[in-house]
């Protein structure tokens, strides 16, 4: 708070690109805030100095969605040697708690392993009745479908079809065996797009594999022996097809391309267009995002993971335009998820560790094509160390809630990489809401961005009141 109020005065005081009119306008913003402050928990974070915990008051069906929980799991001591992907992974982090945490994580026999990855009798099942104790979500528990089995939509994202006013979750379908390739990351073949559908968004119905692998002849893309990764769907409502993209890769990660797919229904089956490297660029991680104008775009990582580009896809949403532009040029982003609130864009991306997880960041800008502004971690609750892990997860999909405004679903991926089909998600609140709490990188310049936070949460449920989409 004290953080934005000296910028806020520091920005008056520069005086440029600001008006008289704006200045006084933000002044008595300004005043609110600091009368606002009376409402905020100042905590210490350690080595994030201090941090402003926000409660938003005004806004009490959001209550729930932003306790906060704290953890306190202690690490075993060390077994002796570690095992030498554990030290690999290690030299490429610098907090030793984080790596002490991190290897223990990563470790076939941790004795950690059942906190993170809490076994079948802790299963989170369909709904049963309104009443039930199965309205929760528990992040990072195995979470059955309407069938039973548990649900493989792994680096996935959520499509709301208002034709059928349901929602399709898509993802890696990972049910297979986990092995290593070349370079000794783990991998499982591609088995294709998992898709399931819901009302409520909690209880999903298994709609089946709808993008499936190929499995005989190995130039094709989809050839089991490749990689298909983070397959979002969007609908396209001028052509009214169904148009899915994916991360099309080889087992080494060479070939850093986009895949295209159709479909006349959300559940499939989807018909493989191809794949190209957008704008002649590499592409890993990616996503895409449809803006309230209809125009979609794609966002992935490129030039070795060393930039996201962003860019507007086509009427038909089926190729990239020429437009483009680089940010977060030399950050290492990636697991981009983007969102929108009250006209503004946002994104939380993750640094890049292979399956190992790391600390996300927000960023906020008022043009989706840039500048991007990076705000900070978003990540609130937990301990330090899954705040500076992103609760052990990677972004995936921020899905905004209907009825709720600035209120969002994080979905992340918390992955095992020793067994990736036993990878979890996790689904917390996001709030859109308050100054952010971090200084920008654009010095001086309004907007000042609203904060993005990510509440840890063992168990939470969706608002009272929110009972789906009638
Ligand atoms: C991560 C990426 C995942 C997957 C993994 C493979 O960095 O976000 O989607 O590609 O690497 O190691």
């Amino acid at each position: 708070m004290s953080g934005n109020f000296v910028h806020f005065i520091y920005r008056v005081l520069s005086g440029s690109r600001c008006s008289i009119s704006g200045v006084v306008g933000s002044f008595i913003g300004c005043l609110i805030l600091l009368h606002l402050s009376s409402n905020f928990n100042h905590k210490d974070e350690g080595d994030r100095g201090v941090q402003v915990q926000l409660r938003l008051t005004h806004h009490p069906q959001f209550h729930e969605l932003q306790e906060v929980e704290e953890e306190n799991i202690k690490i075993p001591p060390p077994k002796g040697k570690r095992s030498s992907r554990a030290a690999k992974q290690r030299r490429r982090r610098t907090n030793p708690l984080i790596d002490e945490f991190l290897d223990e994580f990563l470790d076939e026999n941790s004795q950690l392993k059942h906190i993170f990855f809490p076994g079948r009798k802790w299963a989170m099942g369909p709904l049963k009745d309104a009443q039930n104790e199965s309205y929760y979500y528990y992040p990072g528990r195995i979470w059955l479908d309407t069938d039973g089995n548990p649900i493989q939509a792994h680096g996935g994202g959520i499509l709301y079809d208002k034709n059928s006013r349901t929602y399709y979750w898509y993802g890696e379908y990972k049910d297979g065996p986990t092995y290593h390739n070349k370079k000794g990351a783990a991998r499982v073949d591609i088995i294709g797009v998992g898709c399931y559908s819901s009302k409520d968004l909690r209880t999903w119905k298994n709609e089946g594999i709808v993008l499936a692998a190929e499995e005989t002849n190995e130039t094709h893309d989809l050839h089991k022996s490749n990689v298909l990764e983070r397959p979002k769907v969007v609908y396209n409502d001028k052509t009214g097809k169904y148009v899915m993209w994916m991360h099309i890769d080889d087992a080494n990660y060479t070939k850093a391309a986009t895949g295209v797919a159709i479909s006349d229904t959300p559940n499939g089956p989807f018909d493989y267009l191809g794949s190209q490297r957008p704008h002649g660029c590499e592409s890993r991680d990616m996503t895409i995002f449809k803006d309230d104008d209809g125009t979609a775009y794609i966002i992935y990582s490129s030039e070795h993971n060393n930039e996201l580009h962003i860019g507007p896809l086509t009427e038909d949403y089926l190729n990239v335009t020429s437009v483009m532009r680089r940010i977060f040029v030399g950050q290492r982003r990636e697991a981009p998820a983007l969102f929108k609130h009250q006209g503004t864009y946002y994104m939380i991306t993750s640094g890049c560790t292979g399956w190992a997880p790391n600390e996300a960041l927000a960023h906020a800008a008022e043009s989706i094509l840039g500048p991007w502004e990076t705000m900070g971690n978003p990540s609130m609750g937990g301990n330090k160390v899954f705040r500076l892990t992103t609760f052990f997860a990677q972004s995936t999909f921020v899905l905004p809630l209907p009825g709720f405004p600035g209120s969002f679903i994080f979905m992340a991926d918390r992955w095992n990489p020793a067994d990736l089909r036993d990878s979890r998600y996790l689904w917390l609140p996001l709030i859109v809401g308050g100054p952010a709490d971090q200084p920008l990188e654009y010095t001086f310049e309004f907007p000042l961005w609203s904060r993005v936070t990510i509440y840890w949460h063992r168990k939470w449920r969706l608002p009272q009141g929110w009972t789906g989409l009638k």
